[in-house]
């Protein structure tokens, strides 16, 4: 019978032994499963884990500062790296979602690979992957949807940096991975944290990429997102945000007529991803944080709601 203490208990052990003395680089994302795997190498190994935390530019409002504190305060030794100006560089001019997931995946890795060099002596890398994660990349790798998306999560890391691979959580699901760490005692906000793809906002922002339109969406996203919360609705929904759609609509206000951004807000229900429905929002709920976004967030004049489930749509619009 699985139970977290147990998985816990051999797992250290495992770590301890498999590691010895050596030193293990790991890549934070702030998810929970990059998250968890820190932890229970934190226990095993002590500072000779080496957390490295990518600010992207394409993270939620404040995340990066926020969420590095986390990490601190659970004791891990993690190093905060703001890649932000590297990324939007990259990105200048790019607008087609392949193109862009590839640009900020290799960016990911030139910053990953520089600061990897830092660590002396490092012989492992470890990942967050859980056993989903590793039937998607084969059904990836030889199926009719590996054009579809590029998920850059397994498999992304070059093999100039001749690392050992340790994947703890390599044979749990994520309802798994959430009580292994509530058993560490992880803070729960962690745990619950909505699933967030890798390339982050940049695939919500519709064709290219400029900070300008960064700064809206994350402040759009994080008036849905408090909401949710405050609303009680956050823990009720598999993952929500908002989509800065390249389109400029009419509006008007006072006497004058603006011409200005229309955002979508999607959120959904979901098992895994692999299917999802839109999630039935009550229409007071979506009529307060829509004059909320109209209020504040200076060039967005119009709010709609992204009724689609999938199949046919998709999670993510690009
Ligand atoms: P889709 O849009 O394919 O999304 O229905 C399914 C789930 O995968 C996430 N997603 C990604 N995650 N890199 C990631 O790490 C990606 O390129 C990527 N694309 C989509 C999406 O947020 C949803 O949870």
């Amino acid at each position: 019978d699985w139970t977290p203490k147990a998985f816990i208990e051999t797992t250290i052990n495992e770590l301890k032994e498999t590691i010895g003395n050596e030193q293990v680089i790991l890549g934070l994302s702030g998810g929970v499963d990059s998250s968890v795997a820190a932890m229970l190498l934190h226990r095993a190994i002590g500072s000779r884990l080496h957390c490295i935390f990518v600010n992207n530019g394409l993270l939620r409002k404040n995340e990066f500062n926020s969420v590095l504190e986390q990490y601190k305060d659970l004791g891990l030794n993690v190093k905060g790296v703001d890649a932000s100006a590297r990324f939007l560089e990259a990105l200048k001019g790019e607008s087609d979602p392949e193109g862009k997931r590839k640009i900020i995946g290799r960016t990911f890795i030139d910053v990953f690979d520089d600061e990897s060099q830092m660590v002396e002596n490092a012989k492992w890398l470890a990942q967050g992957t859980i056993y989903p994660d590793r039937i998607e990349s084969v059904s990836a790798s030889g199926g009719p949807s590996a054009t579809i998306k590029s998920h850059h999560n397994v498999g992304g890391l070059p093999d100039y940096m001749k690392l050992k691979i340790v994947e703890p959580l390599q044979l749990l699901f994520k309802d798994e991975v959430r009580r292994v760490g509530r058993s560490l005692g992880m803070p729960s906000d962690i745990l619950g944290r909505h699933p967030f793809p890798g390339p982050g906002l940049g695939i919500r922002i519709l064709g290219d990429i400029t900070e300008e339109k960064v700064t809206m969406l994350q402040e759009v996203d994080a008036i849905f997102i408090s909401s949710l919360k405050e609303n009680g609705l956050y823990d009720q929904v598999w993952q929500a945000g908002a989509i800065l759609l390249p389109v400029n609509s009419v509006g008007v206000m006072g006497d004058e007529r603006t011409y200005e951004q229309c955002v979508a807000l999607r959120a959904v229900e979901s098992t895994d991803g692999m299917t999802a429905d839109w999630v039935n929002l009550p229409y007071e709920f979506l009529q307060k944080v829509s004059n909320t976004i109209i209020n504040r967030v200076k060039g967005v004049n119009r709010v709609v709601y992204d009724i689609s489930s999938k199949p046919p749509a998709t999670i993510e619009w690009e």
